[in-house]
């Protein structure tokens, strides 16, 4: 007889877990500075509307999917009576894989700015040289050190179960999170760009919005909620019946905002408040160039933390735990999947599961970990060789393990999957079984007015706007 599913202990076990894989980052590294090359407002306010007409419908479509299969991504959907379906669990897994082999090495970044960190506050503050990152990246051994560290934590998690290893994990991350980040919030309200910080966040300029900005706001709400590879899905599958899907998609959804946009804060605060740094940034973002994407969080940083920011010797330490902790309880979900989906389709034991799957990752990290300069082949690589063109189609013409990986999850594998899977919550599962999920019909027999407003955005707005990503990815669009 199978044994029961794992569940978690409550609404808030569900709450930190589901959180915890959506806060990473893409809070911490990639929205800031999408946001500062976008110009702040007005991009801020669309990410915003993306996030609550195509994100918290796809998430509650992934999560009711999970929660009325008790299933893994790759049974799901013949559980629930539509094998065919069953591809989007596979894409889930793939993507699973392949975002886990590049985010393990960025994550252990952080381990390497908080070892420097505590030896410039014990120490005293050296400004580093400034080859010195890149001269990091380009040294293979510890990249895969470290990406092998990240990924040896998560393992250890993932193989103790949902309840043990998953639940007991996150309810100490999360809140350890969520109170570092409220201490660096009030530390950067003292400094001068604080308020400035706030204005550019929310003071909307329509003329500095580009439709490849649309684009690049609604392919990140996937990436940030986790949607599109069965994360959620996996983690609504050890739901309680009970638990209120909308409302605890709502408040993920809400957590993880909030998070991001306190993360643009603390950057942005810190930043504007010496103003040669805010010129030097404010010229990247008009020649076109951007500000570079590692160079904010991992160089900028640390940087300011010692030089310009008071009780920046404890704040600098305490910021790499925060980010270290973030990505932690990200790749947790990652490997959850993989892991899930291996044990209940080949009944393979968890933690023979977990040490497979974290076997093939891994062999993966090590690719993208060679990739930043430490390997030539493994640097310049393109995914078809010769072939051009289809190298620029599915690839964006990137070079290189980490960016091909990076561009084909996000530009793919997450749109793809959450496309089908809002789809087949729409349109493919009866809309009795959705109803009974998502507590659609109220006492009284009558469908209630947010069960509408789901299946309309299940049914139309999500699919057309993630149809709409397809579309121009195929044209050449890159938002990864
Ligand atoms: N949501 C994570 C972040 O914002 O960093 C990234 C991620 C985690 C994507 C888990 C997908 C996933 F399944």
């Amino acid at each position: 007889m199978e044994s029961p599913r794992e569940q978690w202990s409550g609404k808030l076990g569900f709450i930190l877990a589901a959180s915890g894989s959506a806060v990473g980052l893409g809070n911490l590294w990639k929205f800031p500075y999408i946001t500062w090359n976008n110009e702040g407002g007005a991009f801020v306010l669309v990410y915003l509307l993306c996030i609550v007409a195509i994100g918290a419908p796809v998430m509650m479509s992934e999560i009711l999917v999970g929660r009325r299969s008790r299933r893994s991504p790759v049974e799901a959907f013949k559980t629930l009576g539509h094998p065919r379906w069953s591809f989007v669990g596979w894409l889930g897994v793939i993507a699973g894989v392949v975002i886990l082999a590049f985010y393990a090495v960025i994550a252990g970044w952080s381990l390497r700015s908080f070892v420097q960190c505590v030896g410039w506050s014990v120490d005293g503050y050296e400004a580093p040289p400034e080859a010195a990152f890149g001269a990091f990246l380009a040294d293979g051994g510890t990249q895969v050190g470290l990406g092998a560290l990240f990924l040896g934590a998560t393992a250890l998690v993932v193989a103790r179960g949902v309840s043990g290893g998953i639940e007991r994990a996150t309810r100490i991350l999360m809140p350890v999170l969520f109170a570092i980040m409220i201490y660096l919030v009030v530390n950067v309200m003292f400094l001068d760009g604080f308020v400035e910080a706030l204005v550019f966040l929310f003071r909307p300029n329509f003329s500095g919005l580009s439709g490849h900005a649309v684009l690049e706001a609604l392919g990140h709400a996937f990436f940030t909620l986790s949607l599109g590879m069965g994360g959620m899905l996996t983690y609504g599958s050890y739901l309680r019946r009970q638990d209120s899907i909308p409302r605890i998609a709502m408040t993920v959804a809400a957590l993880d905002t909030l998070i991001a946009l306190v993360a643009c804060v603390i950057m942005f605060g810190i930043i504007f408040s010496v103003p040669s740094l805010r010129a030097t940034m404010e010229s990247a973002r008009s020649t076109g160039e951007g500000v570079s994407t590692v160079g904010m969080l991992f160089v900028t940083l640390p940087n300011l933390f010692y030089t310009k920011m008071p009780g920046g010797a404890v704040v600098g330490p305490l910021f790499y735990v925060l980010v270290a902790f973030a990505a932690l309880s990200s790749t947790i979900s990652l490997l959850e999947v993989v892991v899930a989906s291996v044990s209940e389709r080949l009944s393979m034991a968890r933690g023979r599961a977990t040490v497979v799957a974290s076997a093939v990752v891994f062999g993966l990290s090590c690719g993208c970990a060679l990739s930043l300069g430490a390997n030539e082949w493994a640097s310049s690589v393109r995914l078809f060789g010769g072939l051009e063109r289809l190298n620029t189609l599915v690839t964006g013409g990137k070079t290189g393990f980490l960016s091909i990986f990076d561009h084909v999850a996000a530009n793919w594998l997450l749109p793809l999957g959450g496309l089908a899977l809002t789809i087949y919550a729409g349109w493919v599962m009866p809309a009795a079984d959705t109803q009974d999920e998502l507590d659609g019909v109220g006492d009284d027999g009558e469908v209630r007015r947010g069960y509408v407003v789901w299946r309309i955005c299940a049914r139309f707005v999500a699919p057309a706007a993630i149809g709409w990503i397809v579309v121009q990815v195929l044209l050449g669009g890159d938002f990864s």
